[in-house]
């Protein structure tokens, strides 16, 4: 499974990039505004590309497919690991469609339901990204949906990735990895966590006791 940092904040990115664990990078609008303005938003994700070495996901904020075709070819050519995300829309589908065709990678986000996972993987997306912790927070479960689309695309031999986001805790990746999603973007928060058992702390801490005693 591969671990993307859910992420526009370069102490973050660089902190888990040094662990040689990290595979990529998502990024949305809401994570880059929190930035703030020192940064253009093409410079931060070229410095992001330049850092991580694998797939960097910039989003179009064109609504209209024109647009968002016009856009998705200007990122593009930002650095070799962007990866275009789209928003799942019809406009969104059809730009996908289009700039798959031409060889530009395409995360499909926002993405709620298996019929929009099928629509983005015929549209030819590297990547679709479904959020399981918006779905748990509205009482729906975001695991059975991953579930679904890992069924669908193995039925059809679909080549487009799951790329399992929103995720709140680290259940959510064990539970996507047993299920064989291919990614789990994660918070700088969530990835941390992971480290972490209590049983780990007490038993280390025995272990040195004892041998303190010898
Ligand atoms: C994924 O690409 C999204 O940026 C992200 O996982 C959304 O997570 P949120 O629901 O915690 O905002």
């Amino acid at each position: 499974m591969k671990f993307f940092l859910d992420s526009a904040n370069l102490d973050e990115i660089k902190e888990i990039a040094s662990t040689g664990l990290l595979d990529g990078i998502t990024t949305n609008p809401s994570l880059v505004s929190q930035q703030g303005e020192q940064k253009g938003f093409h410079e931060l994700v070229k410095e992001i590309c330049e850092i991580v070495q694998g797939p960097v996901s910039a989003e179009v904020l064109s609504t209209e497919y024109k647009k968002m075709v016009k856009e998705a070819e200007v990122l593009a050519k930002i650095h070799k690991h962007i990866v275009v995300k789209m928003p799942m829309t019809e406009d969104g589908i059809r730009a996908t469609k289009h700039v798959s065709d031409k060889g530009i990678n395409v995360n499909l986000t926002l993405v709620f339901s298996s019929s929009q996972a099928l629509l983005a993987a015929k549209a030819g997306a590297a990547y679709v990204s479904p959020f399981v912790g918006r779905l748990d927070d509205v009482s729906t479960s975001g695991m059975q949906l991953i579930e679904e689309i890992v069924q669908i695309y193995e039925n059809y031999d679909f080549r487009t990735e799951v790329l399992v986001a929103s995720i709140r805790h680290p259940m959510h990746i064990a539970e996507s990895a047993l299920l064989g999603a291919d990614v789990a973007t994660m918070p700088y928060k969530i990835f941390k966590q992971l480290y972490n058992h209590p049983l780990s702390d007490i038993g280390l801490e025995r272990f040195l006791a004892d041998w303190g005693k010898k």
